[in-house]
């Protein structure tokens, strides 16, 4: 259901203005309005701006302000919906058993060679029913809108098979139905090598080319195709090819890139053109250079790092190398079981040397960019959807400062009260 919504009285509107990514320094300018107002109609953003203003235009009689709900947010701040641009949120059983083994010192590179890790949740995945993923999906999208995220991309690639690659797309897209989060899908195929083809990865590149990418194109499955391009998972060539293949069918490319190891994934990403490349753990300067040039979206993800006890990626570097930089959970069951908002917010102000309002940019407008959809949503433009959230405080400065809690008070999706932390009865 779309609706008309004002906001009115904002203490800060962070209106994060923009279509497009921002790059570099660009990303610190959150185009504050001061006692701010919204107008929401049929869910679609239709005035922006100081809130004595919006309401005068509510004068003339075919602009009734009855039509509308009305929020009072004296005393918040009101930002745009936040994007987690890198998910796998759909998944079958957990491996909370290796957690603890890393703690001991093996490493996630180790455990899924010997056949755990992604391997594992593949198992979990072929053997879960369609009911059950839904079901569990709808409870971690529940959980990421109390945080304030109104779109998320999720991936397949816990099937690497036709079967259940296709049941974990369909699923998403059932999920987009059901839940008031937009859910952008994501053919992650080429994740890990299967059992089956152990030894074989060229393979199971072809099989994925020739059996899995046609029938996900004709189903409308996903909008982008992504890789784990890897070592001694999938190499640059691999990667290349599989994914100019996908491009070439219409899907959009991110890859999985310079996670654990250099390979060179960051210049891939610039060279066939990418949306994003994410990870980057590891990218060389060059790589971090050549995507700033290319335009693709530098998608960081400090959860992993933390999880991993690895470096985290140069954040600092790469905006001041003029890239434009996102920031996501990368939740999946393996090496970031969390959707926290508030934990990326404090690892990537409090380690990262990102400043808060570079922070806020790479989680609305640039993630928006990291999914092709910087047009529709990630900002409080006049035409873009009426995805909002208001904070607890009247400043978007709380949200690291309150570090590790979710300032996130009430959510709303394209003008529907979607979440209301109030509601609490105690
Ligand atoms: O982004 N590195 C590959 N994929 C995921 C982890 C998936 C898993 O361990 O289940 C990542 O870190
Ligand atoms: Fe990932």
């Amino acid at each position: 259901m779309r609706e008309n919504l004002i906001i009115k009285n904002a203490a800060q509107l962070v209106t994060c203005s923009g279509f497009k990514a921002k790059q570099g320094k660009e990303m610190s300018n959150l185009h504050v309005i001061e006692n701010g107002a919204l107008v929401i109609e049929n869910g679609t953003i239709r005035s922006v701006g100081k809130t004595n203003d919006i309401l005068k235009g509510f004068n003339d009689k075919d602009y009734k302000i009855s039509k509308f709900n009305v929020i009072d947010a004296a005393g918040k701040a009101v930002l745009p919906g936040f994007v987690d641009s890198h998910t796998h949120f759909v998944f079958g059983g957990y491996r909370a058993e290796e957690f603890s083994w890393r703690l001991r010192g093996d490493s996630y590179m180790d455990i899924l060679e010997r056949g755990g890790g992604i391997l594992s949740t593949v198992k979990a995945t072929r053997a879960a029913k369609k009911e059950t993923l839904i079901k569990t999906g709808i409870k971690r999208l529940n959980s990421m809108l109390s945080f304030g995220v109104t779109t998320v991309e999720g991936k397949s690639g816990y099937g690497l098979d036709l079967k259940t690659e296709i049941k974990q797309l369909e699923v998403m897209k059932e999920l987009n139905r059901r839940h008031p989060i937009d859910v952008v899908s994501t053919f992650l195929g080429a994740h890990a090598l299967p059992e089956e083809y152990k030894g074989r990865a060229d393979a199971f590149i072809d099989d994925i080319i020739d059996n899995m990418l046609p029938v996900v194109i004709d189903g409308n499955l996903a909008e982008f195709c992504d890789v784990f391009c890897e070592k001694n998972v999938f190499s640059v060539e691999q990667s290349r090819r599989l994914l100019l293949k996908a491009k070439e069918n219409g899907l959009k490319i991110k890859i999985h890139a310079d996670e654990i190891e250099r390979l060179g994934g960051a210049e891939l990403a610039a060279e066939i053109g990418a949306v994003s490349a994410d990870h980057l753990l590891q990218a060389s300067d060059k790589g971090i250079n050549s995507i700033a040039k290319a335009g693709v979206v530098a998608t960081l993800l400090p959860g992993t790092a933390f999880c991993l006890k690895e470096p985290y990626a140069k954040g600092r570097y790469m905006i001041d190398n003029n890239c434009a930089v996102a920031l996501a959970s990368d939740l999946n069951p393996g090496s970031c079981f969390s959707e926290s908002i508030p934990l990326i917010f404090a690892l990537a102000t409090l380690y990262m040397n990102i400043d808060t309002e570079e922070a806020i940019t790479a989680l609305t407008i640039n993630g928006a960019a990291a999914l092709g959809r910087a047009d529709i949503i990630g900002s409080l433009d006049i035409g873009k959807y009426g995805d909002v959230i208001i904070l607890k405080y009247p400043s978007y400065q709380f949200i690291p400062y309150h570090v590790g809690i979710s300032t996130v008070e009430k959510v709303i999706k394209r003008g529907r009260l979607v979440f209301d932390g109030l509601l609490s009865k105690f």
